[in-house]
C-alpha cells in the first residue's frame, strides 16, 4: 500500500466517522474493550452462540425459499429440499444440526454464569436479559420442530399446546386460540411458520444486541469473579484487562475452527445422532389417526418435561415446569455469598453445583425416556435436587466459609 492509498484510507474513514461513529463503535467494543486477561475454554460459548445464531438465520432463509408452509405440501417440500434442491439436504442438516448445537453452547455458556457467578451485580441484567433470549429459543426450536410436519412434528406440537387446556377457566379457549381451531391443522402450521421465521429471530436478534450493550457496559466477568476495573494503570486500564481486539478476537476464531470441525463432523456423518436431534417418528408424515408409541421432545426441552411427568397432576406438573424455568430468573438474587466465582465459594456450594448437575442431566435422560415407577420416582428426586439447588441457595451461599479473594487475576 502506498502513502497516497493509506492517506486517502484515512481520508475515506474521516468522511464515514464524521457520519456515522464508526471508529468510536470500533474502539469502544473491539479495540478499546479491556477484557480480562484469564478468559479460559468457558469463555468460548458466547462467540459461538453468535456463530450458531447467524448460522442458524443463514440456512434457514434458503431453506424458506423451498420449504411450503401448508399442512398438504410441508412434509413433501422437505423431501423436495431433501433430494432434489442442489445441496438441500446440507442447508437442512446444518439447520437441523444448528438447533441442537445452538442448545449445547448455550447451555455451557450459561453454566459458565452459573460457576463464575457472572449473573451477579452489576451484571443482573446481562443474565436476565440471557434469560429472555434462552426462552425465546425454547419457542424458536419448538415451532420449527413443528414445520417438517412428520409425526413427532405434529404430536409434539398437539401435547405442548395441550397443556394450555390445564389452565383455570380460561384453558380451552386459549388452547383454541394458540391452535387456530379445535385441534392442530394447517392453520396452527401456518401460525407457527410466522413465528418461527419472522418474530422470535427478531426478538432473539434485538435481544441479543441489548445482552451484548448491557455486557459491555458493566465489563465481562472472569473466572476469578473478582473486578478488574479495581486496578487500572495512569491511562485508566484495567492492569488485568486486554483489548478484545486482537487479543480475543484471535483466540475465539482458533474456538470456531474447532467448533466448525466437530459441527462438520456432525453434519456429514451422523446428522440424525442415533435420533436425538432427528426423531426418527419425524421421517413419518403427520396423521391425526395414528398417536407414535413414544412422544417426547428433542433433548434440549426433556429435563423439563421430566418435571412436568413427574407431578400427577396436570396443573401442578404445567406449573412445577414453568417454575423450572422461572426460578433461574431470580438467580442473581438468590445468590448471597461473597465471592462469585465458585473458585472461592466453600464446599456447600461446590456439592450443591455437583447435585445440580446431576439432577439436570438425570431429568434430560428420564425425559427422553417411557415411563415406569421407578423412573417416576427418579424423576421426582431429580427435581427436587433441581430445585433445593435453587432455593436452598440464600443459606448455603451465606453461611459456608469462602477462600480469600486473590488481588489480582490468577493464571
Ligand atoms: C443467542 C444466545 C446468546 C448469545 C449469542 C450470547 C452471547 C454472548 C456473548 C458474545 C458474550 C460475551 C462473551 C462471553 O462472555 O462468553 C456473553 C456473555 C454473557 N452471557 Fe450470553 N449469549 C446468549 C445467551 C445467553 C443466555 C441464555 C444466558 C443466561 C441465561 C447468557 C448469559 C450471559 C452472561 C451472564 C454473560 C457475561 C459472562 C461473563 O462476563 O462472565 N447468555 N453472551
Amino acid at each position: 500500500m502506498t502513502d497516497k492509498d493509506l492517506s486517502s484510507k484515512s481520508a475515506f474513514m474521516e468522511w464515514i466517522d464524521k457520519r456515522y461513529p464508526w471508529t468510536e463503535f470500533w474502539k469502544k467494543h473491539l479495540s478499546e474493550y479491556y477484557a480480562p486477561r484469564n478468559f479460559n475454554f468457558w469463555y468460548f460459548f458466547g462467540s459461538f452462540s453468535l456463530l450458531v445464531f447467524v448460522m442458524q438465520i443463514v440456512t434457514g432463509i434458503w431453506l424458506v425459499m423451498e420449504y411450503t408452509p401448508t399442512a398438504d405440501g410441508s412434509f413433501a417440500s422437505v423431501q423436495h429440499i431433501m433430494r432434489e434442491v442442489r445441496y438441500g439436504w446440507l442447508l437442512r442438516f446444518m439447520h437441523t444440526t444448528g438447533a441442537s448445537a445452538f442448545f449445547t453452547v448455550v447451555y455451557l455458556h450459561m453454566y459458565r454464569g452459573l460457576i463464575y457467578g457472572s449473573y451477579r451485580k452489576p451484571r443482573e441484567l446481562v443474565w436476565l436479559i440471557g434469560m429472555v433470549i434462552y426462552f425465546c429459543l425454547l419457542v424458536e426450536a419448538f415451532t420449527g420442530y413443528v414445520l417438517p410436519w412428520g409425526q413427532m412434528s405434529y404430536w409434539g406440537a398437539a401435547v405442548i399446546t395441550s397443556f394450555a387446556s390445564a389452565i383455570p377457566y380460561m384453558g380451552d379457549l386459549i388452547l383454541t386460540w394458540l391452535r387456530g381451531g379445535f385441534s392442530v391443522t394447517g392453520v396452527s402450521l401456518h401460525r407457527f411458520f410466522s413465528l418461527h421465521v419472522i418474530a422470535i429471530p427478531l426478538l432473539l436478534a434485538v435481544f441479543v444486541f441489548v445482552h451484548l450493550v448491557a455486557l459491555h457496559h458493566v465489563g465481562s466477568n472472569n473466572p476469578d469473579g473478582i473486578d478488574i476495573k479495581e486496578k487500572k494503570d495512569k491511562n485508566g486500564v484495567p492492569l488485568d484487562g486486554i483489548p478484545f481486539h486482537p487479543y480475543y478476537t484471535v483466540k475465539d476464531l482458533v474456538g470456531v475452527v474447532v467448533f466448525l470441525f466437530v459441527f462438520c463432523i456432525v453434519v456429514f456423518f451422523t446428522p440424525k445422532f442415533g435420533g436425538l436431534f432427528l426423531e426418527p417418528d419425524n421421517f413419518i408424515p403427520a396423521n391425526p389417526m395414528v398417536t407414535p408409541p413414544e412422544i417426547s421432545p428433542v433433548w434440549y426441552m426433556t429435563p423439563f418435561y421430566a418435571m412436568l411427568r413427574a407431578i400427577p397432576n396436570k396443573l401442578l406438573g404445567l406449573m412445577t415446569m414453568a417454575a423450572g424455568i422461572a426460578i433461574m430468573f431470580v438467580l442473581p438474587w438468590l445468590d448471597r455469598s461473597k465471592v462469585r466465582s465458585i473458585r472461592y465459594k466453600g464446599t456447600y456450594s461446590k456439592i450443591a453445583i455437583v447435585v445440580f448437575v446431576i439432577c439436570f442431566i438425570g431429568l434430560g435422560y428420564l425425559g427422553h425416556e417411557g415411563v415406569s415407577p421407578l423412573r417416576t420416582i427418579m424423576a421426582r428426586v431429580f427435581t427436587l435436587g433441581y430445585f433445593g439447588f435453587f432455593l436452598l441457595m440464600p443459606f448455603y451461599s451465606s453461611r459456608e466459609k469462602t477462600k480469600p479473594l486473590p488481588e489480582r487475576v490468577t493464571g
